[in-house]
């Protein structure tokens, strides 16, 4: 059978996407960028990934975030795209912004974790192999280590951009001390830190409580939020229980504990004002993350393409009144 050659949108960029710079950089980013961390393994069927995939690239959600870990099995999410290169994705390179990470535990041993030179380097240098690149447009420090001084997970950082094998660095979940320092650290090399990477949605609000957000600003660095929909809970996924085909039916990453009474009673009136607004739940999540010009821009999970039609339609509209903001903020606690 011949393979069909993929020929994206030719108004990909008319779709009604929008790009917001990231920082002081020269870096535009899709407010929306496509997450690999689940429903891009080896698990899963290769043609609804790269369906999605090409879903997102034909409606110039052109940054896909990965990491080295992201599956399951560990690397088979990057494998996956390193195939999408191949069938799909090589002529169009340059107009992609891939990223990965190196932090979480990756192989065996006392080097296949946190943020050693040894392991980030060994790291990010199978990640090219497994992608398919050459480079990466961004690496990330996936989380802070505190037991490694922070200079040789820095100096790593800087190195692998001096060496070409990433154009940009991030830091992801870094606590603001450690963020502080390692801003300051960047800049003195001449590579700023491009980008915050955190959890940021309408239920755990920690950039905004813990000054994450300000602080990236205040550095030149854009912040992206991650788990925009809490993982699937502000989405209309789990408002009549937890279907089968659920992240949270898995048990693993988000437990069925969570959706306690009171947790569905919020849900629904969160519902509720989305529906006066005429969004969906998961629309309207990522409006409220999107209204905040702090965020650069959320990475959305999708286990299928109509999760992505909807998440994409949060675009047409992302602006509150100061009377809706108020009563989601009463809704979650956080008036
Ligand atoms: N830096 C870090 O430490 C870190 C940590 C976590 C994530 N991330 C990054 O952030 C990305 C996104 O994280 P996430 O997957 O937790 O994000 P999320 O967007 O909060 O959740 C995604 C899940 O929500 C459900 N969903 C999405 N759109 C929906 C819609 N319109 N209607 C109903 N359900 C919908 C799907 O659940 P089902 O699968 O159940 O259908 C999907 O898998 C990851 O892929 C990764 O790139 C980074």
């Amino acid at each position: 059978m011949i393979n069909p050659v993929y020929s994206p949108s030719p108004t990909r960029y008319e779709s009604g996407i929008r790009y917001r710079r990231c920082g002081r950089s020269g870096v535009l980013l899709p407010e929306i960028a496509l997450g690999f961390w689940h429903n891009f393994g080896d698990v899963n069927p290769f043609a609804n990934s790269l369906e999605m995939a090409h879903y997102a690239f034909d409606h110039g959600i052109v940054h896909f975030d990965l990491a080295n870990n992201y599956g399951p099995s560990y690397g088979s999410a990057e494998e996956t795209f390193g195939q999408m290169m191949k069938k799909s994705f090589a002529p169009f390179r340059d107009e992609m912004f891939i990223s990965s990470k190196a932090g979480h535990d990756m192989w065996p041993g006392p080097y296949g974790e946190w943020g050693s030179r040894k392991y980030l380097m060994a790291s990010l240098d199978q990640s090219l192999k497994r992608m398919n690149l050459d480079y990466v447009d961004l690496f990330y420090s996936h989380r802070f280590d505190p037991e490694t001084p922070l200079e040789e997970t820095l100096q790593a950082l800087v190195d692998i951009v001096r060496a070409g094998k990433a154009l940009y660095i991030g830091i992801s979940k870094y606590p603001p001390e450690a963020a502080a320092f390692s801003y300051r650290y960047l800049r003195e090399r001449d590579v700023p830190c491009l980008i915050y990477q955190g959890r940021y949605n309408i239920l755990n609000r920690e950039p905004e409580e813990q000054g994450i957000l300000d602080q990236a600003k205040e550095n030149g660095a854009g912040f992206i939020a991650f788990s925009p929909l809490a993982q699937g809970l502000l989405t209309n996924r789990y408002l009549e229980g937890i279907p089968a085909d659920s992240r949270m039916a898995k048990e693993h990453f988000l437990k069925s504990s969570v959706l306690t009474p009171e947790m569905h009673r919020t849900l629904e009136q969160l519902n509720g004002i989305a529906a006066r607004r005429g969004q969906t739940l998961a629309e309207m999540a990522l409006a409220w993350c999107l209204k905040d010009d702090k965020v650069t821009s959320v990475i959305v999970g999708a286990s299928r393409v109509s999760q992505l039609e909807d998440d994409f339609k949060a675009l047409e509209n992302i602006s509150f009144t100061a009377e809706e903001l108020e009563e989601i903020n009463r809704i979650t606690n956080k008036a």
